[in-house]
Order: structure tokens, then C-alpha cells, then sequence
């Protein structure tokens, strides 16, 4: 069967930071076949050739690039045209295309126009279940603005036609979160306010905002990455067992989780790094956060008592994104052994750079004293593979070509984390600078305690 992928924005930096690597690797491995195509739609008015020659300079892997372009078309497109529309849909009538996928890597304001153009000009209609359509994050830009989208889209299309991606599903630590918990019965029995004291979940970043300022000045660290790639990862370390590993039975339990989530205003701290304000496309006067610290609480039976903190930002000092589970403290009345220097469990999901599982447990010291000392079940899931891990667009295309929904957000989801967010968004809180994330760190000492000294 003939296939497409269209995608709209790929003159953008996801298109050559992301998309062009991941395509690369499902032709390579033949997930994308002979006789595909890739329509790039973009408003710039070149060639193929241009824009393969600027897409060689964008992208920083050493891409084969022979092997990629036989499957490319560059189309111009006026998004508010609708014959642009009528014409790329002959074009795939002529290429022989019988199945589409049709990518949105665009701001959120340009989901309704560009799904409207799709639905009307018959790209894809109603009830067709070889056609489908992918929103990049962030889903709108507050919970008004997605519903409104959203409203729109269930109009266009069917709920199963709709892809809205969180990245952060398709990387394989955040995939392996479910197996770790519920294939491993020492953990999942031991997963609740009775032996877990805190989770962190962390995503830091090294760089700042780079190119990408005109986005990033109007969504900020809270919409960037709270709202998705950190709650997403806190659902799953948070959630009930599913009744199966089904798509949707996974969601509901997910969803579940963000209902409970409470996240108090006076309990988050906003950063945004020295530098930012003379970023180009930043405004004199921003008050946009790069940075989020925040203290949360689930509030159900499984987790009361657990504090759960979140961390995101850039010009941290390091790429890191990780969970940290810490058990509780080993208790010290009636202790067997003179030696109080445990150290409390802790299980550490490493998602990247470095992708695996560290426990620490305690021991005893080698040798003759009976002194008790910390030690680590280090599993590097890396390194087990043949090649590299499968970086998460390459999951989430194949996910979108093999029509798995999974890894993909239902509109549930998004509401619920939405409504997360904007209790913290709409409340103004002061802008703390920071140089560096020792900076960062000693403001969280100060607001919320030693305990946290070792984030
Ligand atoms: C994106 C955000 O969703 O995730 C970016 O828009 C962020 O601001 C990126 O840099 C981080 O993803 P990764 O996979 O590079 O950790």
C-alpha cells in the first residue's frame, strides 16, 4: 500500500532537529517503504533542491541523505488557501496514495486553520480509518484555547483519526516506567505511601532557548514542560495497575492520576535564566519563566503523605532528565545493628542522556568492621541494545504508521493537565533570576528545606 506523510512546518526547527533523523532511520530500517512519499509543506517559496540543500545545513546528524531523498516533495503552501489543499490532494491522487498521515509540527494557533483545510477540501474525512493527524505539543496554549481547538478537530474528525504527541512517550525509559512497576512484584508491592517518602521527576537542560524564543517567549516553562513530557512521566509512576495494557485502559488510569494532582500556587518557584531577556525574538520586559520548581501532592489513598517535586528548565548546566523514587528512611528504633548510617532506598530511572535503572540499597562494609555502606544495582538499558536505543520520534512515527495509540495523548488527558497548570499560570508570581542551576538549587533549599539538597 502506497503511503504519505505530509508534514506542515518543515521548514522548522522540529522538522530538522527531530523528524529528519527519525525518517532517516525508518528508511534505513524499511519501515518506510518504496514508493512512500514525504510531502514537505512549507510557506517558503523554493525548490526541492533548495530545500534540500538548507535541510543539509540545518540538520546536525550525518544523515545519507541519498537514501532520504528519492521519498521527499517540497509543496508550497498558503495555510489559509484552500486550493493549496485541493491540489496536494490531486497530487496524492496521482501518486497513487492509499494511506496518509498528514503531521502538524505548527504553533497550536494554526491547528484549527490547517485542520479545517484538510477536513474541507476531503484529505481526510470522517470514518476514513487510513487516514490520520498529529499535533505536535504544546495542545493550545491554556485549557481555553485547547478546548476550543479540540472542539474544532472533533468536528473534522474522528477521535481515532486524531494523534496528539508528547515526545516523551516515545523515549524508551518513560516506555519501560510500566514494566519496572507491575513486572517486577518487589516493586509493585512496594509502591505506595507506606515505603515511598518523595518522587522527583527532573528534566534539566543545558542549553537556553537557542533559536526558538518567538515560541518559547509566549508559552514558558510551566506550558513547554510541566504541562506534558513532567505530568505524563508522573502519571505513570503514579498510577493504578491497568485492567490491561489497552491504549485506553492505560489513559483512564492516567487520567485519574491528574485529577488528583494538586499543585498550590505558593508552592512553585519560576526562574528565568540571566541572559534570556537579550535573546532574539525575546521581549524587553518577559516575564517568561525558563525555569519550574514545583511541590506536589496526589490525593488519593495510594499516595497521601508522598511528596511528589518537579523540576524543569534550561541553562542548567546539564542535559538530565530522570525519576527519582526515595523510599522512606530505615527505621532506627529497635534496630539490629549499632550503625545508624543507612542511607534510605532509592530507585532512579534514568531517561536520558543515560538510559537505565539504578537501585541503592544498603550493605555491608568489605572487610572486618560491621559498618553499614550504600550499594547500587546499576542497569544500563543502552547498553544492551545492538546499535543505539530508538530515539522517541522514531517509536512515535512507527507508532503512527502501524496506527498504535498508545504513546499518543487522548483529549482527557489534556484537559486534565491543562486544568493542572493554569491553577499556577493564572496566579502571578515573582520572576526569581538565576545564573546557573547551583543558584536554582539554593533557592529550593531555601523555600522548601535541606531535604532537598540532593536534587
Ligand atoms: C520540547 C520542548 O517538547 O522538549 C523543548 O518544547 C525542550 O523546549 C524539549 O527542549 C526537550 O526534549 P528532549 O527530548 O530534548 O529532552
Amino acid at each position: 500500500m502506497k503511503k504519505a506523510i505530509t508534514i506542515f512546518g518543515s521548514t522548522g526547527n522540529l522538522m530538522y532537529k527531530k523528524l529528519f533523523p527519525a525518517l532517516h532511520t525508518l528508511i534505513e530500517k524499511k519501515h518506510i517503504q518504496e514508493g512512500s512519499k514525504i510531502y514537505c509543506m512549507a510557506r517558503r517559496d523554493c525548490t526541492l533542491d533548495d530545500y534540500i540543500e538548507d535541510a543539509k545545513k540545518q540538520v546536525k546528524e550525518d544523515l545519507n541523505w541519498d537514501i532520504i531523498i528519492p521519498f521527499l516533495e517540497y509543496i508550497i503552501i498558503d495555510i489559509n488557501d484552500k486550493n493549496d489543499y485541493s491540489a496536494l490532494k490531486d497530487k496524492m491522487k496521482s501518486d497513487g496514495i492509499e494511506e496518509s498521515i498528514f503531521y502538524l509540527a505548527v504553533p497550536p494557533k494554526l491547528f484549527p486553520m490547517i485542520a479545517s483545510g484538510i477536513s474541507e477540501s476531503g484529505l481526510i474525512n470522517k470514518g476514513e480509518n487510513n487516514k490520520r493527524i498529529v499535533f505536535e505539543k504544546p495542545f493550545g496554549e491554556d485549557l481555553a484555547s485547547a478546548k476550543e481547538i479540540n472542539k474544532d478537530l472533533w468536528n473534522y474528525f474522528d477521535e481515532n483519526q486524531i494523534y496528539r504527541i508528547d515526545h516523551y512517550l516515545g523515549k524508551e525509559m518513560i516506555q519501560n516506567i510500566l514494566i519496572v512497576r507491575f513486572a517486577n512484584p518487589i516493586f509493585e508491592h512496594t509502591w505506595d505511601h507506606t515505603t515511598v517518602d518523595s518522587v522527583y521527576i527532573i528534566a534539566k537542560e543545558k542549553e537556553g532557548v537557542m533559536q526558538r524564543a518567538g515560541y518559547y517567549d509566549k508559552i514558558g516553562a510551566l506550558k513547554d514542560m510541566l504541562q506534558s513530557h513532567l505530568l505524563q512521566m508522573a502519571s505513570l509512576v503514579a498510577m493504578e495497575k491497568p485492567k490491561t495494557y489497552d491504549s485506553n485502559d492505560i489513559k483512564d488510569q492516567k487520567v485519574k492520576v491528574f485529577k488528583d494532582i494538586k499543585i498550590a500556587p505558593k508552592d512553585v518557584i519560576l526562574g528565568q535564566y540571566d541572559g534570556y531577556l537579550d535573546a532574539d525574538k525575546v521581549s524587553e520586559e518577559s516575564k517568561t519563566e525558563t525555569f519550574v520548581f514545583a511541590e506536589a501532592s496526589i490525593q488519593n489513598d495510594q499516595w497521601r503523605g508522598v511528596t511528589f517535586y518537579f523540576l524543569t528548565g534550561k541553562k542548567l548546566g546539564e542535559n538530565r532528565s530522570e525519576i527519582i523514587i526515595n523510599f522512606r528512611n530505615p527505621s532506627i528504633d529497635g534496630d539490629l545493628w549499632p550503625d545508624k548510617t543507612k542511607q534510605r532506598n532509592q530507585l532512579r530511572i534514568e531517561v536520558a542522556p543515560n538510559e537505565g535503572v539504578i537501585f541503592q540499597f544498603n550493605v555491608k562494609e568489605p572487610g572486618l568492621s560491621n559498618n553499614i555502606v550504600p550499594a547500587k544495582l546499576d542497569y544500563c538499558h543502552s547498553c544492551q541494545a545492538v546499535g543505539n536505543t530508538p530515539e522517541a520520534y522514531e517509536k512515535l512515527l512507527l507508532d503512527l504508521i502501524q496506527n498504535h495509540r498508545t504513546l499518543f495523548t487522548r483529549w482527557d488527558e489534556i484537559e486534565t493537565t491543562w486544568n493542572i497548570v493554569e491553577k499556577i499560570s493564572k496566579t502571578t508570581k515573582p520572576i526569581y533570576k538565576y545564573k546557573d542551576f547551583d543558584d536554582v538549587k539554593n533557592e529550593i533549599i531555601r523555600q522548601f528545606g535541606d531535604d532537598l539538597n540532593d536534587l
